[in-house]
């Protein structure tokens, strides 16, 4: 099972979040000389960014990488990396750098293009979200590429994934399931009772109905669950 940590607010949830991804890209740069965090979108997110740029860390030795992408270029406003470089402008202004995700050409170019650049990082913490659908980074239920993004024997790191209806852009592009078994640690950043109710049911469920059941089933003793009502 995986560990539930309960907060008594929203702020007290962020606060959390924040210290936990610096928490671990500082046992990455002790331990490496280098850390990377792979940080998801989503409205939920963005004000635990805010506070993890206060933070004091050696930002010249990070990497943020993307979790999943919108296929949209990073200036158009559904772009995952514009709200990363928008939410962590301070730690970029101070030398940590993005490993983006998009990419011209196909979304399966894009993703072949990323899978070569992430194949190289190793992530000290991946910060992930969740739908009430179920879904978590770009893998939506239905979604084409879905069997791949949840194999954990995937070859691939970043896969194209093709979900009508999905917030931003059906073209997406994601991490795969075997690119986060990988990681250190992940955590799972949900708030509201809809979210925590679907996590609780999707834990049993097939992973190709309810896609967090993939996360639950494959990193459970290194994930983390942040919630707040
Ligand atoms: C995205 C995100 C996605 C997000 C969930 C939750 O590109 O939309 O990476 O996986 O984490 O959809 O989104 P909210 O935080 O907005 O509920």
């Amino acid at each position: 099972m995986y560990n539930l940590r309960t907060f008594a607010s929203r702020p007290a949830l962020y606060a959390a979040a924040a210290e936990r991804i610096a928490e671990w890209l500082r046992a990455g740069i002790a331990a490496r000389g280098q850390a990377c965090a792979a940080l998801s979108g989503g409205t939920t997110p963005e004000p635990a960014y805010a506070l993890l740029a206060e933070q004091a860390i050696d930002w010249s030795k990070v990497t943020f990488a993307l979790v999943d992408e919108r296929f949209v270029a990073p200036e158009h406003p559904a772009s995952n990396e514009a709200l990363l470089r928008r939410a962590l402008a301070k730690p970029l202004r101070k030398g940590a750098r993005v490993a983006a995700m998009y990419g011209a050409g196909t979304p399966a170019q894009a993703a072949l293009r990323a899978d070569d650049a992430y194949a190289a990082l190793h992530f000290d913490i991946v910060l992930l979200g969740m739908g009430v659908d179920g879904h978590t980074a770009s893998w939506f239920p239905g979604a084409a590429g879905l069997s791949d993004a949840l194999d954990s024997h995937c070859a691939r790191s970043v896969v194209a994934l093709r979900a009508p209806g999905a917030p931003g852009s059906a073209d997406r592009l994601s991490l795969t399931l075997a690119a986060i078994v990988r990681a250190e640690r992940v955590a799972l950043l949900i708030t509201g009772a809809e979210k925590l109710t679907a996590l609780e049911a999707g834990a049993s469920q097939a992973p190709v109905a309810v896609p967090v059941a993939a996360l639950l089933g494959g990193v459970a003793p290194k994930l983390e669950v942040l919630w707040a009502a």
